[in-house]
């Protein structure tokens, strides 16, 4: 679907193949800009396309966030200046969802506060599967207009082309949400897990019930990967009851470290994500998802 010629896509470093994409897709521009590091480390950006009165849609997945965000925010600041009309994030991974509550005294509520920094800067946003889990929708925190885009259906179609007979398997209470939506569509059965997390790498989970298990290849779906420990586990638990190679389906691999190697050591046998978040394990692609979504967003903001 075209929308307007007065769109301009700006990819921020990593982001540019989506963002050409997008731009094909509703036959917007696709604008220049230069993001770069000066030798002592700081961030250094031009805008050099003409924005002024124009919807201004910045592309940049926020994993590994720290690295990116000043640079983001000097974008969004610039295009403010340049008189932009409107500006838009698309970030497929959007960052710091997790920390959703002050688990300790005198902890940042960083998914509140990131969420009130990127508001001052942006007018609207579109992401994948954010992490909701005490939260229970973006709108609580981004007062912006947002768009939450579900992957479940991608991820089912995956699982029906590529594995025999699943079963859905979802690590935690929060997956239960995209796990009962991926089981539904994949015409399969799923489980859910306990989770008890008692530090970044330190993850217990429950273990899952065998009678579901029997001739049944288990599917791993979770909505980020970051250390692997909690597939990990998971799989540990499948292995103790032998089953079938366990698959791992998961929206974001960001995939910390040397998760992938160790996830794979311990047993993944196939491992799939989105391409939310770029990485060797992506078939899933989400920027059709993306462009159809924008396309009506900016027909009826308009
Ligand atoms: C958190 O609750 C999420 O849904 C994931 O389960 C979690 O982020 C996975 O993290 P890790 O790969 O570090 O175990």
């Amino acid at each position: 679907m075209k929308v307007t010629s007065n769109t301009v896509f700006l990819a921020l470093p990593d982001n540019e193949s989506l963002s050409k994409n997008l731009a094909t897709q509703l036959g917007a521009e696709s604008g220049v800009i230069v993001v770069r590091h000066f030798p002592d480390g700081e961030s250094y950006v031009r805008i050099d396309t003409s924005i002024s009165g124009k919807d201004v849609i910045l592309v940049c997945g926020l994993h590994n966030p720290d690295k990116k965000v000043l640079s983001l925010l000097f974008a969004a600041a610039t295009a403010r200046e340049l008189g932009a009309k409107r500006i838009g994030l698309v970030a497929p991974y959007l960052a710091y969802m997790r920390q959703d509550k002050r688990f300790k005294f005198g902890e940042s509520l960083s998914s509140l506060q990131f969420a009130q920094l990127l508001c001052r800067y942006v007018d609207w946003i579109t992401t994948i599967d954010p992490h909701l889990h005490r939260w229970t929708s973006l709108a609580e925190i981004y007062p912006i207009p947002g768009t939450v885009l579900h992957s479940a259906p991608l991820l089912a179609a995956w699982i029906r082309s590529n594995v025999k007979n699943p079963v859905v398997i979802g690590p935690d209470s929060e997956s239960q949400q995209w796990v009962s939506e991926v089981a539904r569509d994949t015409n399969a059965p799923y489980l859910v897990l306990d989770k008890t997390r008692h530090g970044d790498r330190d993850v217990v989970v429950s273990l899952p019930d065998a009678s579901m298990l029997r001739d049944r290849t288990p599917v791993l779906v979770d909505d980020i990967i970051s250390t692997a420990r909690t597939m990990i586990m998971a799989i540990k638990h499948l292995g103790e009851q032998r089953t079938a190679p366990p698959v791992c389906v998961g929206v974001h691999g960001i995939f910390s470290q040397n998760a992938y190697a160790e996830l794979v050591a311990a047993g993944a046998h196939r491992i799939a994500t989105t391409n939310a978040v770029p990485h060797e394990t992506n078939a899933i692609d989400v920027s059709n998802m993306i462009g159809d979504a924008l396309a009506v967003f900016l027909q009826e903001s308009n």
